[in-house]
């Protein structure tokens, strides 16, 4: 059985006192929440803030990025040690955002996917089509060319030390969900492509959504079979909000 996981990305949002504030509002709430596992994925920046107020409770901390390299003459980036420095358990890569508007291609992801699992953090590694590919018809197609830049690099059963993310670029921040069963196919058709490859890989993967999920509907996207948890950027900034997304993930 796969344990659900909530993992909030807070992108470029907050500031210190409002950071405070927000995870002292989740830390309140999250004694209800008995059985997903809860993350926050932080600016860099306050990530020592992060770690410090987190510590020793049931909440988890990561990053929304990293560098493919282990360091050096990159001005700007951030490596997975200095990750680890400051307890980090998951990083996402490959959001759409940073596809988008940094230009990482598949291969980028990828290599920062392995950087990642060879430093013994948690990718969350995000997939998902655009609105213009999603009325093409490729949506498919764009996934697995997203998932098998991975594979090609690390093998398939190197997806099992991560987490996918399902997240419709045209979903994201819009207000405008994937139903709960365009999100089930698509989950459903990662899952049943990781199972042709590795089926142990693909039952034990867990795979969130994202885009636009909120506290109104969680719960009818989390209570599709190959739905998993969730990614959650916007409704990650409220306590309440987030706290109920949780819930619905127990
Ligand atoms: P959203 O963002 O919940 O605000 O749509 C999700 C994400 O980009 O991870």
């Amino acid at each position: 059985m796969r344990r659900p996981l909530v993992a909030g990305n807070w992108k470029m949002n907050g500031s210190r006192a409002a950071i405070k504030a927000l995870l002292d509002g989740i830390g309140q709430g999250i004694g209800s929440v008995t059985r997903a596992e809860v993350v926050v994925c932080a600016p860099y920046i306050y990530l020592p803030d992060v770690a410090a107020q987190l510590a020793g409770s049931p909440i988890a901390w990561g990053a929304q990025n990293l560098s493919t390299e282990a360091s050096g003459a990159f001005t700007g980036e951030i490596a997975a040690s200095m990750l680890l420095d400051f307890q980090c358990r998951y990083v996402i890569v490959g959001h759409s955002e940073r596809r988008a508007l940094y230009g990482e291609s598949d291969a980028v992801v990828a290599k920062k996917f392995a950087v990642a699992r060879a430093a013994g953090l948690v990718p969350i590694l995000c997939v998902g089509e655009t609105l213009d590919e999603r009325e093409r018809g490729v949506t498919e197609q764009v996934v697995a060319r997203q998932l098998q830049a991975v594979i090609d690099l690390e093998g398939v059963a190197a997806l099992a030390d991560g987490v996918i993310a399902y997240e419709p670029v045209w979903a994201i921040g819009t207000g405008k969900t994937a139903s709960p069963e365009q999100a089930q196919e698509v989950h459903a058709f990662i899952r049943r492509s990781l199972a042709a490859a590795d089926a142990a890989v693909a039952d034990k993967v867990q795979i969130l959504y994202g885009g636009s999920m909120n506290a109104a509907n969680a719960e009818s996207l989390l209570a599709q079979a190959d739905i998993d948890g969730g990614l959650i950027g916007g409704a990650s900034l409220k306590a309440e909000d987030f706290l109920t997304i949780c819930r619905a993930a127990n």
